[in-house]
């Protein structure tokens, strides 16, 4: 069973911090992407798929006609049925009810809504074009078509941001009860406005925010399940959940990843010879990483320690220089081994990746 990242390359407009690979949405080229997509995925149709996810992008920029068409196919080709979760991400601007239906229609049975700030001025900051009533009208009429796991992102650590103002804008989100949150510091990336306008965020700050965000949802029904995200019980993210035990999974699409058998694969990041690529059965695979065992082995770990509450496997850690590297991290107890498991202290987040590289 492996699951199916699907990227729709498409938003109204580029957010100041966003280096996601994305370009201003043009229907024409939309349609004829989508024509290709569906292309592409017969090329995995006997495969078991058991999870999916639409993002992007802005999957919900798509027209209506343009997703019913998706995931028309998509149901054509896959054993939906076997399908245990089923992701559409959408910015709250464009997700009509009508759209909200058509998922519904099709299986779409958890959604992600792109909010990043629960204060209008941070979302005129981040450059979002919605605001948080957009946000509470599509927030409703998800819930109204029935949907019941429902992810809400925020982004954190915004420059002039107070810690109070954080916490603020978390409790405030916390009154939508949403299933899962995905919560992130503000990270400047080159190629997006803030780099060129030169922002920059504060390490210690963000630190006392996450600080915060733990001590906040440490007494709710949530479940800080991996660094960035917390979700109530069996509300678990599945597809992400894979990623971070190192499964398989397809990537369909301009700029998607992939990972299959012992090849770790990224699609060309250009629209046009994407559909180019595939409408002339030219193979849009153009990055290509051979993961031998040393190396599936160092990820495994890298990721599973993402992974606070479960943790991996102590199987995981068979050889020498990994057991003696555990027994080190056991020692400093930056690492807990509890039944059988390896997880990360929760106090010692912030230097996961020191702790990971000792696995590399
Ligand atoms: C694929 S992106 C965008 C999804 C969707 N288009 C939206 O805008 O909501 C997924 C999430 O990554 C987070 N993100 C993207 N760029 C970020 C950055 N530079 N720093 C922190 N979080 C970021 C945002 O919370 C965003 O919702
Ligand atoms: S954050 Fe979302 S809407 Fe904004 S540019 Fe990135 S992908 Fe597009």
């Amino acid at each position: 069973m492996i699951g199916l990242y699907i990227h729709i390359p498409f938003c109204r407009q580029k957010c100041f911090y966003c280096d996601f690979f994305s370009t201003k949405y043009d229907a024409d080229l939309a349609d004829k992407y989508i024509d290709s997509l569906i292309k592409h995925s017969q090329k995995f149709k006997n495969k078991k798929i058991n999870s999916i996810y639409i993002g992007g992008g802005t999957p919900s920029v798509l027209s209506s006609k343009q997703i019913q068409k998706l995931l028309l196919s998509l149901s054509n080709t896959f054993n939906l049925s076997k399908v245990k979760e089923f992701t559409f991400e959408l910015n709250p601007e464009s997700a009509s009810k009508e759209k909200l239906i058509i998922l519904k229609e099709f299986g779409v049975n958890r959604l992600s809504i792109g909010l990043q700030s629960a204060e209008d001025k941070y979302l005129k900051y981040l450059g979002r074009i919605h605001d948080l009533k957009t946000f509470c009208t599509c927030y409703d009429n998800a819930k109204r078509e029935g949907f019941d796991n429902i992810n809400i992102d925020l982004i954190y650590g915004v420059p002039n941001q107070t810690v109070d103002e954080w916490e603020n804008i978390l409790k405030k989100t916390l009154l939508f009860n949403s299933e899962h949150l995905s919560l992130y510091p503000l990270s400047v990336e080159e190629n997006t406005t803030f780099y060129k306008n030169g922002i920059v965020t504060d390490d210690e700050l963000q630190r006392e925010m996450y600080e915060k965000t733990v001590e906040v949802l440490e007494h709710s029904e949530y479940i800080h399940y991996e660094i960035s995200n917390w979700a109530k019980k069996n509300k678990e993210a599945l597809h992400n959940t894979n990623y971070w035990r190192n499964l398989e999974y397809i990537g369909l699409g301009a700029g998607a990843c992939g990972y299959l058998g012992k090849n770790r694969y990224k699609n060309i990041e250009n629209i046009e010879k994407y559909i180019n690529f595939i409408e002339s059965d030219i193979d849009c695979a153009i990055e290509n990483e051979y993961i031998d065992e040393k190396l599936y082995t160092a990820e495994t770990i890298m990721l599973g320690l993402r992974l606070l509450y479960k943790g991996l496997s102590i199987k995981c850690f068979n050889s020498p220089q990994n057991k003696s590297a555990l027994l080190e991290c056991l020692k400093e107890r930056t690492l807990i081994q509890e039944e059988g498991r390896v997880k990360l202290a929760k106090k010692h987040v912030f230097i996961f990746n020191q702790i990971a590289s000792k696995f590399m």
